[in-house]
């Protein structure tokens, strides 16, 4: 059987990519996003594919969104913790908003939205959760110590819920992009970003579909022994 997958930050960007591929793939897709409705519309129209509006960092909301999304599609055995936001600055210059949106956004919907599933997926005894980590989880980087921070929580959260959820047959693993040809690498300074890529040993930025392919890896029936792991996709950037 193939169940619904709830993809959060899933209208543009790694989450979009994620989106159409399990649709292509035949599964029940539903989009999160929380603000840009211009785009999710859009996507919407594109892709047919369901979109709700609601914002990961507030646990009522999560709870809330998951069950229109059960009453509307059906059960949801598939969650891709997507959804992300940068607040890139230096130490001296970050605010104290600045760290907590990220962490809020990042990590804290991560558990929000992975409590909202969890109980259901424990009582069908089958679940697939993926989360979208990062490289910069893994090996820090100058300017993101909200991000980073929030990114390599992701990664520890996994692996404790991957413990939890193994006998019910629920995987819980990450993904650790690199840096992907998406709004929020575009955002980079150019001239910063010119010297990311040029430490890239595959020699350009990855694209979101490439991340979605480990995400249909990941989500995938017969994936049921690979759980706790951090499947790394950044063109040979860190090896982990
Ligand atoms: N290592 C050491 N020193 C560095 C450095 C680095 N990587 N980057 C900058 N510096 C130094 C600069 O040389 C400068 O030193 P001087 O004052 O002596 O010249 C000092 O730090 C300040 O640098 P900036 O002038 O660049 O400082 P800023 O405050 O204007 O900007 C910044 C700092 C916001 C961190 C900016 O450099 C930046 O945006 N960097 C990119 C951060 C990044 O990679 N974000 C990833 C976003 S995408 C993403 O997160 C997705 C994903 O998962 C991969």
């Amino acid at each position: 059987m193939l169940y619904t997958a709830i993809v959060t930050g899933g209208t543009r960007g790694i989450g979009a990519a994620i989106s159409v591929m399990l649709k292509d793939s035949g599964y029940k897709v539903a989009a999160t996003y929380a603000g840009n409705d211009e785009r999710a519309k859009r996507f919407h129209e594109e892709t047919g594919i369901g979109v709700y509006k609601w914002d990961v960092a507030d646990f009522e909301a999560c709870k809330k969104g998951c069950a229109a999304v059960e009453a509307d599609i059906g059960p949801v055995g598939i969650l891709v913790n997507n959804a992300g936001i940068t607040r890139d600055g230096t130490m001296q210059k970050m605010d104290h908003s600045m760290w907590q949106d990220v962490i809020d956004t990042n990590l804290g919907g991560c558990f929000n939205m992975s409590r909202a599933v969890f109980d259901g997926m424990r009582a069908r005894k089958y679940g697939r959760i993926v989360n979208i980590g990062s490289i910069n989880g893994q090996a820090g980087q100058y300017g993101q110590v909200n991000y980073a921070a929030a990114k390599s929580g992701i990664h520890g959260f996994t692996k404790a819920l991957a413990q939890e959820g193994a006998r019910s047959n629920i995987t819980v693993n990450a993904i650790a992009p690199g840096y992907i040809d998406t709004d929020m690498v575009a955002a980079v300074p150019e001239e910063v970003l010119e010297k990311i890529v040029a430490r890239i040993p595959v020699g350009r930025l990855g694209k979101a579909n490439e991340i979605a392919r480990g995400v249909l890896f990941l989500v995938a029936e017969d994936a049921g022994f690979v759980t706790g792991s951090t499947l790394s996709i950044n063109g040979g950037q860190h090896m982990y």
